[in-house]
């Protein structure tokens, strides 16, 4: 499998969909629902999800050009419920025989490179040209499962998702930091409130979770469900799911050799966060640049309990638990 350089892109002067689809994209700027953003000033709601505007455009073009591969494999993700680490622990699973423990590929590469993050790769004109990487391509995202184009139901998909409650700090941390210039910092009052009326990047939090679990449970083949707090307590049992679920679970030798082991230690945050190229380095996404280390906060479960009253706890857990009834998903404590 090949991790993503900077892909080529398809140079041919704009054609008659993509001018099309920007003439779309602007009618429904001008008439879908908008709301207080968290990065940007507004989100729009585009079929039952808020979206950054730019990533409603991604979506549009997503449906118009990506042709997806039986061999494909997602990761998917609620924004701040463990992808940095989740891609780590799925690039090192699946390049286990590549690169050695000592000097990995991610002792010199952010794990935000090793995978091509979908909605920033599909912006602008001409068309990033994902057909030559080689298989399986690993593409990550954060669109909610009924976003995306039909075709990927033949892919396999890994879905992390995160307690709301952590969610919620995590995200309201990053975004202030990479939060328009222009804007005021947005206030975790403010924050709190959007995120329990749903509004927040690629949310309602719940109606995403919903759309992954619902999937899942059509599809337990193509769709590995797992939780960030699992991750937490038994990040060996979750790395051999990795490795089976992608085709090719650990062999006895690799069982000899500690393998799983070595993974879990090569990405764990204290190692990942300490290394010069996540201290230090960038990612580029579409024209946004964010420091690596922006990634890389506290990496724990229960933070919120330094920032949410009792009330707010009440408030979150009781929206969660009449979302998400029935679904057999739980969070937190009850979880
Ligand atoms: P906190 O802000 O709570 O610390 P994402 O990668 O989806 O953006 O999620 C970021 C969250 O995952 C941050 O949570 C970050 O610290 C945490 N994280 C990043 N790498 C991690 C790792 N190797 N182990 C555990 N948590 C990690």
């Amino acid at each position: 499998m090949s991790t993503p350089p900077s892909l080529p892109r398809t140079e041919t002067k704009e054609d008659a969909d993509y001018i099309k689809i920007c003439e779309e994209y602007n009618y429904l700027i001008e008439t879908i629902p908008k709301g207080n953003g968290w990065r940007v000033k507004h989100l729009y709601n585009y079929n039952g999800f808020w979206l950054n505007p730019i990533y409603i455009k991604a979506n549009l073009l997503l449906h118009a050009y990506f042709k997806s591969h039986p061999t494909d494999i997602f990761l998917a993700s609620f924004m701040k419920s463990g992808t940095t680490w989740l891609k780590a622990l799925m690039i090192s699973t699946i390049n286990r025989h590549r690169y050695n423990f000592c000097d990995h590929h991610l002792h010199h590469h952010g794990p935000q490179t090793t995978f091509s993050f979908l909605e920033s790769e599909l912006h602008s004109y001409p068309i990033t040209d994902f057909t030559n990487m080689s298989a399986p391509r690993l593409f990550a995202t954060h669109f909610p499962r009924t976003l995306l184009p039909s075709s990927v139901t033949s892919c396999k998909f890994i879905y992390i998702c995160r307690d709301p409650k952590d969610v919620l700090i995590s995200k309201w941390f990053f975004m202030n930091k990479i939060r328009d210039k222009d804007l005021p910092p947005l206030s975790f009052a403010e924050a709190f409130e959007l995120f329990c009326k749903g509004i927040s990047d690629f949310g309602p939090f719940w109606e995403h979770v919903l759309s992954y679990r619902r999937a899942s449970l059509d599809a337990p083949d193509k769709i590995l469900f797992l939780k960030y707090e699992e991750v937490k307590e038994q990040p060996e049992v979750v790395v051999r799911k990795l490795a089976a679920f992608m085709g090719e679970p650990f062999t006895m030798e690799e069982d000899e050799e500690r393998v799983a082991e070595n993974i879990v230690n090569l990405c764990n945050f204290e190692n990942l966060s300490n290394l010069e190229v996540n201290k230090k380095g960038v990612t580029k996404f579409g024209k946004l640049v964010v420091d690596n280390r922006e990634f890389f906060r506290k990496g724990k479960i229960g933070d919120w309990k330094n920032y949410l009253t009792e009330e707010m706890k009440e408030r979150i857990d009781g929206i969660i638990h009449e979302k998400l009834k029935g679904s057999g998903l739980t969070f937190g404590e009850s979880a």
